[in-house]
C-alpha cells in the first residue's frame, strides 16, 4: 500500500461528511481511480443504470451550489460527482451487457434468461419501484466512490440536500435521468465535523430474525 493511502479499514472508520474544503484542484489520475472503482460496483443483472456528472469548473459548481439549497461545499469542492440513474438504460444496454458477458464466459442459458427477465423485470416497474431500483443501483457505486476518495487520501462529503429539478436543468441531463446523490471530493479546511456516533449493534442488527440478539 502506497504511503499517503489508508488502508480500506482505517478510511472507514476515519471518514466524516466533510464540512468545508480547501478547494486545490484534484488531478485527473486520483479522480479517475475514485470514478473507476464505482464503475466496478456490482449492480442488478449487471445492468449498471448509473450515470456521473463530474463538476470542476468553478462556474458550474457555483450553479450546482444554487441547485443545492445554497450547500457552500458545492463550491469549495475540488469535484462534485452528481450520480444519477438512468431509467431508460437498460432499454439501450441490455444488449452490450450480453456481448461483454458472453466475452466473460455468461453460460448461454444465464443470457438467455437474462435476455428475457430483465425487460420483463424493468418494464413494468412504476416510476417509484423504478426511483427505488436507481438509488439501490447507484448508491452502490457512490459508495464504492467515496471510499475510494477517502482511501487516496481525500476528504467526502455526500449530499442529498438539492432540487431534483434544478440539477437536472443545471447538468442539462436527459428527462430519463434521476439525481441520487451527490458527492463533494477535495481537502478538509479547518475542523472537521463532530463524529455524531452509531447506535449499538443491538439497535439495528438481529440474529436469524427481528427480535433476536446476534449471539
Ligand atoms: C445520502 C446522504 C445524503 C446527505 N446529505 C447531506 C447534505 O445534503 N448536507 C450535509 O451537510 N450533509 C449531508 N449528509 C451527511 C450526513 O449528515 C452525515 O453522513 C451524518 O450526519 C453522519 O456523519 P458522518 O458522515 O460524518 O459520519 C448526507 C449523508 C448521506 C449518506
Amino acid at each position: 500500500m502506497p504511503a499517503n493511502q489508508k488502508s480500506l479499514a482505517q478510511a472507514i472508520r476515519e471518514r466524516r461528511s466533510t464540512p468545508s474544503f480547501t478547494g486545490e484542484p484534484i488531478p485527473s489520475s486520483d479522480l479517475r481511480q475514485i470514478l473507476d472503482a464505482g464503475l466496478h460496483a456490482p449492480s442488478g443483472y449487471n445492468m449498471q443504470p448509473w450515470r456521473f456528472v463530474v463538476v470542476q469548473h468553478a462556474e458550474q459548481r457555483k450553479r450546482l451550489r444554487a441547485a443545492s439549497y445554497n450547500q457552500a461545499k458545492v463550491e469549495e469542492a475540488s469535484a462534485v460527482i452528481v450520480a444519477c440513474g438512468d431509467r431508460d438504460g437498460w432499454r439501450k444496454d441490455l444488449d452490450e451487457m450480453l456481448r461483454m458477458g458472453r466475452a466473460g464466459g455468461m453460460p448461454e442459458s444465464y443470457a438467455a434468461q437474462a435476455e428475457n427477465s430483465v425487460p420483463a423485470y424493468l418494464s413494468g416497474f412504476s416510476e417509484l419501484q423504478m426511483t427505488g431500483w436507481l438509488n439501490k443501483q447507484v448508491m452502490l457505486a457512490f459508495t464504492s466512490m467515496m471510499l475510494m476518495a477517502e482511501v487516496l487520501g481525500y476528504d467526502t462529503a455526500p449530499m442529498e440536500g438539492f432540487e431534483q429539478q434544478k440539477v437536472c436543468e443545471t447538468l442539462k441531463l436527459p428527462l430519463s435521468y434521476w439525481v441520487v446523490s451527490l458527492l463533494a471530493i477535495g481537502h478538509l479546511r479547518g475542523p472537521d465535523k463532530f463524529d455524531g456516533g452509531r447506535f449499538a449493534m443491538t439497535h439495528t442488527v438481529f440474529g436469524e430474525e427481528f427480535g433476536k440478539p446476534l449471539k
